[in-house]
């Protein structure tokens, strides 16, 4: 760490607190410095391979935590675009009962990321009752399960949603198909992500989707929502921003 020097408060327009590396004379997220993040109280590995876990997510998963609570019959659970496995783990170790796991993502460095995190945190879970699966979106869930879908599943997601003109300075550090979710609004790979659950025609009888966004998404999503005739709610970060919402179909 002797090439390192340390900046006492966040670069300008980068919202890490973030060290100089000497070598190279690029900044570096101090996340990735020391190697971990804390997250709903636990220590997370975190590197190059995926996102930096934001703590903004700890309401997604807690939102998650209160549905499964409130709805014993679901036993599946199913991550898509996991990154470093966050939400799926920590949902995992949360919970009072084992659900079946699922964490995909397209990206094979992420899901080698998140099998260390989980090899790391799950304390109790069966091999086989926590799947690692990599391609598009649902795509390996759907090729997975074949006929033999659960009755009801929560699915969760936290996909790419900078827009291409967004992307600046603090965002170079993190893998370019972690944040960005398109040209145009940020939203389209949710668009494809709706798509292919409506397509997916032996999907189980009751899904709930729960999803992250940035502000500017949600009336997007709601339009979407609404001309698919989906029931949903939305709910706030601690800022009070409405930036999540629950699909349920
Ligand atoms: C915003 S990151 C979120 C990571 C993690 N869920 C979190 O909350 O920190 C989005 C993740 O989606 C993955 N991803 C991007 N495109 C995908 C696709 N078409 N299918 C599946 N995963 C994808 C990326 O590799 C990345 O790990």
């Amino acid at each position: 760490m002797d090439s390192l020097i340390y900046t006492s408060r966040r670069c300008l327009g980068c919202e890490f607190i973030c060290a100089i590396d000497m070598t190279s004379n690029q900044p570096l997220p101090e996340e990735y410095i020391d190697g971990y993040v804390i997250f709903m109280g636990r220590r997370f590995i975190t590197d190059k391979r995926a996102l930096i876990p934001r703590l903004e997510t700890e309401e997604l998963v807690k939102y998650c935590l209160k549905l499964l609570r409130e709805k014993p019959d679901i036993q599946t659970v199913a991550d898509i675009g996991t990154g470093s496995g966050i939400i799926p783990i920590s949902i995992a170790e949360k919970m009072e009962r084992e659900l079946q796991v699922f964490a995909t993502d397209m990206s094979q460095d992420a899901l080698s990321l998140a099998q260390e995190n989980y090899k790391l945190q799950t304390t109790n879970y069966k091999e086989g009752n926590f799947l690692f699966l990599q391609w598009d979106l649902l795509e390996p869930l759907i090729s997975h399960f074949g006929k033999s879908v659960p009755e009801e599943m929560l699915i969760t997601a936290n996909l790419p949603y900078v827009r291409e003109k967004e992307i600046n300075s603090w965002l170079v550090h993190e893998p370019r198909m972690a944040f960005l979710g398109g040209i145009q609004t940020g939203f389209e790979l949710y668009e494809r992500f709706f798509d292919q659950l409506l397509a997916w025609k032996e999907r189980p009888k009751k899904c709930h989707i729960v999803i992250e966004f940035w502000l500017w998404q949600r009336d997007i999503a709601e339009t979407m929502f609404q001309k698919h005739g989906f029931e949903y709610s939305f709910f706030a970060d601690l800022r009070s921003i409405e930036r999540f919402a629950e699909v349920r179909l």
